[in-house]
């Protein structure tokens, strides 16, 4: 993906029919740019809905919440990797906050979406970052590492350097408290060390997006923070307007 990348998660929001005015309203606003990539991940429902509305803009790429962490079978109400490719998805968000802290997701379970994600030639954006205890402990470091670390273990070295990932600190998500860049550049410049250790020099190319309570406000401060590449964006990504404020930083 090219940097920065753009990311907007709209969780639990945006129904097919919703979905479609709101690509609408966005495309009618957003001018396509060639240095920075956009992505939407709408609900698993809202997939096939939001890829016949981009019709041919390929500038934009479609990505999954979430999918499954086995391949195939007897899963009820669950999407396969698989499912969510022949839907349009590029992307997928692996172990996002919520599903770690709402649904148990374990390390384990994040292990094998990057890994059934990669494997179908997805690009996982493995999402880490503390809870405001573990911060308030000192352990954001190590709790970020540790998610990384155990979300990669299954990949390959050329597997590593075609993901993604985004720090998202607990406490910022939803929350209107957003780390400051500095705080959110001195968690990459961990993270970045981390995934160049693990695969090699290559790894200065992996984008690491920060998400939590961004907003057009802090958008282009954060994105020029050091190491920060790119954002992954919530509640400010379901208004279009906003959306197009965010996603030309
Ligand atoms: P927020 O969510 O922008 O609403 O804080 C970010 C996220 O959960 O990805």
């Amino acid at each position: 993906m090219k940097g920065p990348v753009f990311a907007a998660n709209w969780k639990m929001h945006l129904g097919p029919t919703e979905a479609r005015a709101f690509v609408a309203a966005f495309l009618a606003r957003y001018t396509p740019r060639e240095d920075r990539t956009v992505v939407l991940c709408p609900p698993a429902i809202s997939m096939s809905a939001v890829r016949d509305a981009l019709g041919d803009r390929r500038d934009i790429l479609l990505g999954a919440q979430n999918v499954y962490s086995e391949p195939k079978g007897a899963f009820t109400g669950e999407t396969s990797v698989a499912m969510a490719a022949d839907a349009g998805a590029r992307v997928v968000l692996v172990g996002h906050s919520e599903r770690r802290h709402v649904f148990g997701e374990t390390d384990e379970a994040t292990a094998r979406k990057c890994a059934l994600a990669s494997a179908q030639g997805l690009v996982p954006i493995l999402c880490v970052g503390e809870t405001l205890e573990q911060r308030e402990a000192g352990e954001t470091e190590q709790v970020s590492l540790r998610q990384l670390r155990a979300g990669l273990a299954s990949l390959s070295r050329e597997q590593v350097l075609s993901c993604a990932i985004a720090y998202e600190p607990v406490w910022a998500i939803g929350t209107g408290r957003t780390a400051t860049p500095a705080d959110a550049a001195a968690v990459h410049t961990v993270i970045r060390r981390e995934l160049l250790a693990l695969a090699g020099p290559g790894a200065a190319g992996i984008s690491i997006l920060y998400g939590g309570s961004v907003n057009r406000e802090n958008a282009a401060a954060l994105v020029a923070a050091l190491e920060v590449g790119g954002l992954l964006v919530g509640g400010a990504s379901l208004d279009p307007e906003s959306w197009n404020a965010i996603a030309s930083t």
